[in-house]
């Protein structure tokens, strides 16, 4: 997987809360990554976790105050900052937050953000506190004033909290948390861009029980959404029944019927710089569908002819648009895969179609794609579906 985390160096700052038994996991998912995490804690956060946890999990000592004497110059605050590629506070408490804002340097972890190199070492504060604490207009005028210094803060979530009330305040999970950071370090090559895509099955119902469908998992999409948003577009999916989570930062509508997808991609299409159609849209529907189940004729064995009406194809009228969006098509096919894809990218109109080998990609976490426009093809050999979108997003931003 090739991860924007890759290579990179994270200063880890832990502050105190509940919420720190989170970062044990966050760390792990960092490192897994291929970053380096530098863990530093404040006493605060040590009453909640160890610093043994800590540096077994991150495979470095962790540094937990101003005085300690083992850097040679004695100045960790400057040392840790000037290496790592970002700051992450997290879990950030009320009182963290303040001394951000306030820019107080008496420990290690506001005397560290306070020396960093602003342009060379972005702040990313994660919150975690009582709900009553994250509203208060102190807390809500400290991450105001942290954001104006050019701080992100990521979160907080809403929800069940560890003191037994609800609402905003809780921190964000660790994967959520990952994945923010992550998009973050993402090279931004789709800045100020519009996607739209197209992902999973329609579902064209034949009455209220049935219906007819595709083998199509979502998950392509799905990926490509999560790098276009990491790419820094405005990203919109509309998805027919998949049971995915939606991409952070990612708009999603969801809809069951070719004709909704049609319905909802339409309006918004003229308005993008890009359509990505990885919908396996079905191409027939029930010419009606039965506001009641049908029933088995009373011991009859006749089956029910159903008459079929074809769906309206989706990328076709988007690239008919009179100014279309750049579109990219998918080709899912069991055999000549170049020459049938090459086939449907000039029949539809479209630059580009991404041709794929459709047994051997439904529902699994893989791929291998080949790109396929006017000039001739490019493939992108077996990986993870995340990285090949990756690499299909860098590739589509050139084109742009
Ligand atoms: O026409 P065919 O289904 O073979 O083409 C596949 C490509 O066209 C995919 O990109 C798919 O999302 C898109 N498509 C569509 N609307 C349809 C059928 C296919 O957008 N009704």
């Amino acid at each position: 997987m090739t991860s924007p985390l890759h290579g990179k160096h994270i200063l880890l700052a832990m502050t105190g809360g509940i919420a720190g038994y989170k970062i044990a996991e966050l760390a792990r998912l960092l490192v897994k990554a291929g970053a380096t995490v530098q863990v530093m804690m404040t006493e605060a956060a040590e009453q909640f976790i160890t610093a043994v946890t800590m540096q077994a999990l991150s495979g470095r000592p962790v540094y937990t105050s101003q005085w300690d004497s083992r850097p040679a110059n004695n100045m960790a605050h400057i040392n840790l900052s000037r290496e790592a590629d970002v700051m992450l506070v997290a879990p950030a408490s009320a009182d963290a937050i303040a001394a951000l804002a306030q820019g107080r340097a008496d420990d290690l972890i506001s005397l560290t953000a306070l020396a960093r190199r602003i342009d060379a070492c972005p702040l990313l504060v994660v919150p975690a506190m009582n709900r009553e604490m994250w509203a208060h207009p102190a807390t809500q005028r400290n991450v105001a004033q942290i954001l104006a210094d050019g701080a992100t803060v990521i979160g907080p979530a809403s929800g069940d909290q560890a003191c037994g009330e609800v609402g905003d305040g809780r921190m964000l999970e660790a994967q959520e948390i990952f994945d923010d950071v992550e998009a973050f370090l993402a090279p931004k090559t789709l800045r100020g861009k519009k996607l739209l895509i197209t992902a999973g099955p329609t579902f064209e119902p034949i009455d209220p029980v049935r219906g007819i469908t595709n083998h199509s998992s979502g998950k392509m999409g799905f990926a490509i959404a999560r790098a276009a948003a990491e790419a820094g577009a405005e990203v919109t999916v509309v998805a027919g029944p998949v049971h995915l989570p939606t991409p952070r930062g990612v708009k999603r509508i969801n809809v069951q019927s070719a004709q909704q997808m049609f319905d909802a991609v339409l309006p918004l299409a003229a308005q993008q710089d890009v359509f990505i159609a990885s919908a396996a849209v079905a191409d027939w529907r029930p010419a009606q569908s039965h506001e009641h189940k049908m029933k088995k004729a009373e011991g009859g064995v006749t089956a029910p002819t159903i008459a079929m009406a074809e769906n309206p194809d989706i990328l076709a009228a988007v690239a008919r648009l009179p100014q279309p969006p750049y579109c990219v098509g998918f080709a899912a096919e069991s055999e000549k895969l170049a020459e049938y894809a090459e086939a449907k990218r000039r029949r539809k109109g479209i630059p580009l179609i991404v041709a794929n080998l459709g047994p051997a990609t439904f529902g699994r976490d893989d791929n291998a794609l080949l790109l396929i426009d006017e000039q001739g093809q490019r493939e992108l050999p077996r990986s993870d579906k995340l990285s090949l979108a990756r690499e299909l997003i860098q590739d589509l931003s050139k084109r742009l």
